[in-house]
């Protein structure tokens, strides 16, 4: 029988992050995390694995019957990879509710997987930056979330220009399909999954199938109403074809109030959207989705929206709730694409040369002195000549080598040489953990 060959390539849609690229993924993180804590938000952490009744109970059909790893444990427990982190922070929340003083500010930066077709900006393990503010039913929670996420790009040096925020509210949408379309809980529900898929099909199977569920009239009222571009033209329309009716209009005021106060925090780029559902049924209230402007990266880069009631899963009163959640494939994409990557190097401070192996056990107790002093230090212990040892030294992106031989041994010195001047000086132990400490 011939022996079968292991690939050496990661399970489809996963990454191998080397060193090189990990350091750009830490790099992203660190400057994720700063913004964070400037906020205020603490983090936390749950488990990769839950009870798939977890996300039965609110996440979604598409996401629960195409999109999940599951699996029987070995106890007979249905689990599933998370696939998501809002249910494991609504679990971990409710398990405590009692504990806390609220409101809680909590991010997370959890892998996730989905059983997504790989395509350019998704793949099927992502890391997903969640924020989240739970126990307040404030808009400017709502605002704050969107100012978190704006921020989250500028501190990276992006500009206004270079990403859109689109919004929509599910009481908006709820009060149109019922009171103005007058469709029934089933048509809503179905109308709001496919308006979600919109860009997903050609319009003219959208058009089909939106006739599938509602009489014709009603399609051509929703079709214009999406087409329109700005939340005036948008009411206008909507004043239009609905007679007086009161849940409409606290509906509209609602988010006028809202609309107004993001522009208020100085918001240019919000952008009211009729089509932008979210796939998850826990949301209630305002959602939204940001985008890159450039063409090329069409994809949403963060998407999130107020969830009020994703405690009611587990038997405890609701409580307000609005976050979101930001992948980083669309924002490695985001970043390559306007040029705000920068090069992110490993740096060590020190490359301790030994110039015969009979100097090791003198060079290692030096290496440990310096790095009792915080200093990151590589010792070479390969014997090779001086010159193939700075090589290394370079490669390594060290800013000194310090080179024991027979004389420095002697002498208790060291030869302190900086890699980027070629310059150096034999002194004392102490004189180079002062040149080390030197920027
Ligand atoms: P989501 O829209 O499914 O929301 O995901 C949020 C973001 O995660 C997306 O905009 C995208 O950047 C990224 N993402 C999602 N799937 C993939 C994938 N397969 N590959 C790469 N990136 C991906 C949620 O998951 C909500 N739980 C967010 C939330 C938090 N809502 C409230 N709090």
């Amino acid at each position: 029988m011939s022996k079968k060959t292991l690939s050496t390539r990661p399970y489809k849609g996963t990454r191998d992050f080397y060193p090189e690229d990990y350091r750009v993924h830490q790099y992203m993180f660190d400057v994720i995390r700063t913004v964070l804590y400037r906020f205020g938000y603490e983090e936390y952490m749950a488990p990769l694995l839950e009870e798939t009744d977890l996300y039965r109970a609110k996440s979604g059909e598409e996401i629960v019957n195409e999109q999940t790893y599951s699996f029987e444990d070995r106890g007979g427990r249905d689990l599933t990879i998370r696939p998501e982190m809002t249910p494991s922070l609504a679990r971990m929340v409710a398990r405590r509710s009692g504990d806390y003083t609220y409101p809680l500010r909590w991010f997370s930066i959890p892998n996730l997987y989905r059983y997504e077709r790989p395509q350019r900006g998704r793949l099927r393990e992502h890391y997903q930056v969640n924020v989240d503010i739970f126990g307040t039913e404030s808009k400017y929670a709502d605002i704050e979330a969107l100012d978190v996420a704006r921020s989250l790009l500028t501190e990276f040096g992006a500009t206004s220009e270079d990403f859109e925020i689109h919004i929509n509210d599910r009481r908006l949408i709820h009060a149109v399909y019922s009171e103005v379309l007058g469709l029934s809980e089933e048509q809503s529900y179905a109308l709001s999954k496919l308006v979600d898929r919109k860009d997903k099909i050609s319009t003219e199977e959208f058009q089909s199938q939106v006739r599938e569920i509602v009489a014709q009239d009603t399609a051509k009222h929703l079709e214009t109403l999406l087409e329109k571009d700005s939340f005036e033209a948008f009411v206008a329309y909507l004043r239009e074809i609905s007679s007086d009716n009161q849940i409409v209009e606290d509906a509209i005021q609602s988010f006028e109030t809202f609309l107004n106060g993001v522009r208020q925090v100085g918001m240019s780029n919000v952008i009211f959207d009729f089509e932008l559902m979210r796939g998850f049924d826990y949301y209630t209230g305002f959602v939204f989705e940001v985008f890159d402007t450039h063409p090329d990266n069409n994809r949403a880069m963060f998407g999130g929206g107020r969830y009020d009631n994703l405690l009611e899963i587990f038997d405890q009163p609701p409580m307000g709730a609005i976050g979101f959640g930001m992948g980083d494939v669309p924002l490695w994409v985001f970043l390559e694409t306007h040029g705000l990557l920068p090069q992110v190097e490993d740096r060590i401070d020190a490359y301790v040369c030994v110039l015969d192996t009979q100097y090791l056990a003198a060079a290692y107790e030096y290496t440990q002195m310096l790095r009792s002093h915080d200093f990151s230090v590589v010792m070479d212990y390969s014997g090779r000549k001086l010159s193939a040892q700075l090589k290394t030294a370079d490669r390594k992106n060290a800013r000194f080598a310090l080179c024991l031989g027979e004389q420095e041994v002697r002498n208790e010195t060291v030869t302190v040489r900086t890699l980027a001047t070629g310059e150096q000086e034999t002194v004392s132990f102490e004189k180079a953990v002062a040149l080390l400490k030197q920027v």
